[in-house]
């Protein structure tokens, strides 16, 4: 069922929502989830699996676009029961040139990897692809900024264009990226045709998840050709291209 927390903080711009609770956990790692639930809603019986935007020791938060039920409930709760941190997480590999590719919400996990790679001496570039400036007004109205470079589907934003086709610009040799599937399999072919490269990619994927640790295999999705339980076995899958 999870810890039941109060909401400490709570911002909502333009179907984004920034929530933080009082956390006080071990470490958690850039790319692990939580499953929240609204404890005052006994119909909202999944919980739902959100990455970690943020952790300081103290205040966890969360970034969520309201898309349904279940993130509208949370949006309005105001005590949510936490359960995790789950999952594996982006492996850090301290001797590599990373670059860091965003696609839509993809953005909350990379933004919490970006933030802790700040703290090492791994040197990154970051691009957050959207569809137009939705997001981007969002993020703003919530006060947060993100050292991106942003590229925008319709060119209302930033530069024009979608992300993959930008990573060609750049010299790394470890890629993490996170955003719909359609965009990380773009992402990951143009990679692959950098192949013998030995470009080390990690993929956070996303599933419709029920458990959120393994027991219901309800968060069965294909990627690069493998069959993952995006829970127990990811969300983060590594591929050398
Ligand atoms: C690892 C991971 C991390 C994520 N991180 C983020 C993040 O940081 N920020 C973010 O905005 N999103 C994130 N997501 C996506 C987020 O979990 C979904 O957008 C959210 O679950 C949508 O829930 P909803 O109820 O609002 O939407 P809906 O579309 O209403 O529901 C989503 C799905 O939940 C299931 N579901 C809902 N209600 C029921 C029910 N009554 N019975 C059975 N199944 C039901 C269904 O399978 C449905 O398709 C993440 C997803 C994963 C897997
Ligand atoms: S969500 Fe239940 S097995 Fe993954």
């Amino acid at each position: 069922m999870g810890l039941g927390l109060k909401v400490s903080e709570r911002q909502i711009a333009e179907g984004l929502i920034l929530l933080s609770v009082e956390y006080d956990a071990t470490t958690i790692l850039p790319g692990q989830f939580f499953q929240l639930r609204p404890v005052d809603r006994m119909d909202i019986f999944l919980a739902r699996p959100i990455s970690v935007f943020s952790y300081n020791g103290r205040k966890l938060s969360f970034l969520i676009r309201l898309k349904g039920r279940g993130t509208y409930a949370i949006s309005t709760a105001d005590c949510l029961f936490l359960d995790g941190p789950f999952g594996n997480g982006f492996k850090l590999y301290p001797s590599r040139k990373a670059l860091l590719v965003a696609g839509g919400m993809g953005l909350a996990p990379l933004y919490f990897l970006a933030d802790q790679l700040k703290k090492t001496t791994i040197d990154f570039d970051f691009i957050w692809g959207v569809r137009d400036g939705t997001y981007v007004d969002a993020i703003k109205r919530l006060g947060l900024v993100i050292e991106a470079r942003i590229v925008s589907e319709d060119g209302s934003t930033g530069e024009a264009g979608i992300v993959s086709d930008f990573i060609d610009e750049y010299d790394f040799d470890i890629c993490y990226v996170c955003g719909p599937i359609p965009m990380m399999e773009t992402v990951l072919g143009r990679l692959k045709e950098k192949k013998g490269s030995g470009v080390i990619a990690q993929f956070s994927l996303e599933a419709n998840m029920g458990c959120g640790w393994g027991g219901c295999k309800g968060c069965y999705v294909e990627f690069d050709g493998r069959g993952i339980y995006v829970c127990r076995e990811g969300p983060v899958v590594e591929v050398l291209c």
